[in-house]
């Protein structure tokens, strides 16, 4: 008989004690220590090397190629931008995590999806956050088929996986996986060692049956990312939420996918009858000033398979403090130190004196480079009060050479801005079609000076 043995395991090193203290006495990490579970057979270690293979047939090495591939069966959504993030559909047996700030829609997006599913798939909602109740008072406000959806409010790992093999879903939801707890280990739900274990049997349950399983992550501030986090390894696809939770667009990016692309965005509109799919995002980001403002830039990204027109924008004003402030929303903090030294030393503009915010309208997280000529460009036009001309996109890799590099997907991202009446286009000189595109006049880039000076004359 195996059983089980609580200790606790010091989440940087990897150590593991049986009693709990403030520090590792291994690597000297401070609060690092988190309850684990460690299975240890009766009859010792070496019986515990082979008890798996008890029975069963011992997995042999072979060639690559004789592996026989079984056809992965891949369930459509029924919404089509859930199906996009997801590579394509639901794969049997996986296990996605949907992470997110609270309240941004994650049950929402769930319960809408698994009302959408055929009618012959078996769905199950487990609720560890509200009642039955509530979740019927929330399925009738966004007039889903709440006959479609088994619901289950529990919040023991033990009884739910009693219950789940008894109703045997093709689908099911654990909405949140921080209110779980497993009853082999004492602490409170919610700490890294009750979601790691809970999460760890709700997953073999998924592999062993062939259950598709989502999991609920909270992504608060930071120190709390603990929960969610520390699942990105065990599960096959991470999604997030993304944007604002105060306004009306939401984003879901997959940072991990084993079976589709990474980086794929899925966009969706809050109403006040649930979560609607955009179709067509490319524009949604864009304010549409009147008159051309300073600091502001429509760059395109290609976040995924779709191009996205974004408007950058950045405020530069003088700065009271010793170390004047960089903050950046949207692209990454040190990229933004990174282009301002391009700045500088190739462009002589000094900015040491002044504040610079950056930060991408709609709350977007950009991880392209080809967003650094637009951000550098918003950072000079505020810096300079010059405006842009108007109807006027921007994409380039800026090197720390000075140099203007191109991007993937040049001819695209233009087809998208002419498409939706963009005049004029500066971006890397490698990136310019050689036979031009209709209706974009384009300004192609191969230096840092070169920008400036176009500016200049503008
Ligand atoms: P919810 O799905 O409960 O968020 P999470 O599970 O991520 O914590 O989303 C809740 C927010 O969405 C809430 O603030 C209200 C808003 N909302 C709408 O605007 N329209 C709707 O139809 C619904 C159901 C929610
Ligand atoms: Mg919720």
């Amino acid at each position: 008989m195996a059983r089980s043995k609580v200790l606790y395991q010091c989440s940087e090193c990897g150590a593991q004690v049986s009693k709990w203290a403030g520090q590792c006495s291994d690597c000297g990490a401070w609060n690092s220590l988190s309850e684990a579970l460690s299975v240890v057979p009766a009859a010792g270690k070496a019986a515990a090397r082979f008890a798996g293979y008890a029975g069963a047939t011992r997995p042999k090495v072979q060639a690559l190629g004789e592996v026989q591939p079984g056809q992965e069966t891949r369930m459509p959504v029924g919404m089509e931008e859930l199906d996009r993030v997801l590579g394509g559909g639901l794969v049997a047996g996986s296990v996605v995590l949907i992470g997110g700030d609270p309240g941004i829609g994650k049950s929402t997006l769930l319960l809408q999806a698994l009302a959408a599913f055929p009618a012959e798939m078996k769905a199950l909602y487990v609720t560890g956050e509200e009642s039955p109740e509530q979740v019927s008072l929330r399925s009738q406000r966004l007039g889903v088929n709440a006959d479609a959806v088994r619901i289950l409010a529990e919040t023991s790992v033990e009884a739910i996986l009693e219950h789940a093999r008894g109703e045997a879903p093709q689908i099911m939801v654990i909405d949140s996986i921080q209110t779980l707890y497993t009853e082999v280990l004492q602490s409170a739900p919610g700490s890294v060692g009750q979601v790691r274990e809970s999460a760890a049997q709700l997953v073999r349950f998924a592999k062993q049956t062939g259950t598709a399983l989502f999991l609920v992550g909270h992504v608060t501030k930071e120190g709390t990312l603990a929960g969610p986090r520390v699942l990105e390894h065990m599960v096959d696809t991470v999604l997030y939420f993304e944007g604002d939770s105060g306004g009306r667009y939401r984003i879901i990016r997959a940072i991990k996918n084993r079976f589709g692309a990474v980086n794929e965005l899925g966009v969706f509109a809050m109403t006040g009858k649930g979560l609607k799919q955009v179709r067509n995002p490319s524009s949604i980001f864009l304010s549409r000033h009147e008159q051309p403002v300073a600091g502001s830039v429509i760059m395109v990204t290609m976040e995924g398979t779709r191009p996205l027109l974004l408007e950058v924008q950045a405020l530069v004003d003088d700065s009271q403090l010793a170390n004047p402030r960089r903050v950046s929303l949207g692209p990454e903090q040190n990229r933004l130190a990174m282009l301002l030294a391009v700045q500088h030393r190739h462009g002589g503009v000094l900015m040491s004196d002044q504040d610079v915010f950056v930060n991408v309208v709609g709350g977007v997280r950009v991880n392209e480079t080809a967003a650094d000529l637009p951000v550098l460009l918003a950072v000079l036009s505020s810096f300079r009060d010059a405006t842009l001309p108007n109807e006027l996109i921007v994409f380039g890799e800026v090197g720390l050479a000075g140099e203007i590099r191109p991007v993937p997907n040049g001819q695209e991202r233009l087809r998208e801005a002419a498409k939706l009446g963009f005049k004029h286009a500066l971006i890397p000189a490698a990136n310019a079609p050689k036979s031009g595109v209709p209706g974009l006049e384009i300004h192609a880039v191969s230096r840092y000076a070169e920008v400036l000076d176009w500016f200049s004359n503008t």
